[in-house]
């Protein structure tokens, strides 16, 4: 089976088509969100909050991120695969292209990094050796202390202008794809029509270009509060239904716009 390409996502975005993505950090959790259509397998590190059981995604390392990113890509067929570089593994360009070349080995098409501007002379790096990257802005779980916790992002008319100029910026350095995370709707819109590589926004509203969920709580098994953005999808299939029919389901709704809602989005 033909693996997709980052060339493929952008084309799903000029055509309008939504882009379905989940997390993924095993085998057999990557063969049913295979099954049910999804598109980008996303190895995040929030592995460390829902499978390994701390507060925040701090203690990963990148040796956890190659474990989980081979457990996917050994299984992985038509979906890209994305995998999250671990906190403090890209702090110089040198740096970030060891950890990168890492998760590559592991089997990741593109390895994502949070943050702005400040982020330009690392995403040049491994852009000129061939790294395809994943930004990531708005609420910043690797900053969750620098920020104060887990809270909406972008709310002021400075904090949004910074995120779309943020968002600019890194494209024009050649990211290739962006999650816009916890960010007021019009201003996930705004960036969304900004660049003209695809957004996938979590608790971004409608209007990015795909939509990204963690696993576990999209199927309620984190033990933790599900955030406001995120949606039983299991539950809602009603008793007797699997793991697939929620996946298929939240391809379904994310393909045809109904998820996420104004119930899962902020204003
Ligand atoms: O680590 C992760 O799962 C992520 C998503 C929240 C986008 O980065």
């Amino acid at each position: 089976m033909t693996t997709l390409t980052a060339t493929d996502l952008k084309q799903m975005k000029q055509r309008g088509e939504k882009i379905a993505v989940l997390t993924a950090y095993d085998a057999s959790f990557a063969t049913q969100l295979e099954n049910a259509g999804v598109e980008v397998l996303l190895v995040g590190d929030s592995l460390g909050m829902v499978l390994q059981g701390h507060e925040t995604t701090l203690p990963v390392t990148i040796d956890d991120m190659v474990y989980h990113t081979s457990m996917v890509s050994r299984v992985r067929q038509r979906a890209y695969l994305v995998s999250d570089f671990s906190y403090q593994t890209y702090e110089t360009p040198e740096q970030a292209l060891t950890s990168a070349q890492k998760l590559i080995a592991a089997g990741a098409d593109m390895v994502k990094l949070e943050g702005g501007h400040e982020m330009l002379p690392v995403i040049k790096h491994l852009v000129d050796n061939s790294i395809p990257v994943c930004g990531h802005l708005g609420l910043l779980p690797q900053s969750v202390e620098k920020l104060g916790g887990y809270k909406v992002q972008g709310r002021d008319e400075q904090g949004a202008q910074t995120i779309i100029d943020d968002a600019i910026a890194l494209s024009s350095a050649g990211i290739e794809l962006l999650v816009l995370e916890c960010i007021p709707a019009e201003l996930a819109a705004n960036v969304t029509a900004a660049i003209d590589i695809p957004t996938i926004g979590i608790g971004a509203g409608p209007d990015c270009d795909g939509q990204v969920l963690v696993v576990y709580d999209m199927l309620g098994l984190y033990p933790g509060k599900r955030p406001k953005f995120s949606k039983d999808f299991l539950l809602e299939q009603g008793e007797g239904k699997g793991v697939e029919a929620a996946f298929k389901a939240y391809v379904q709704q994310v393909k045809e716009k109904a998820f996420p809602d104004i119930e899962h989005s902020f204003s």
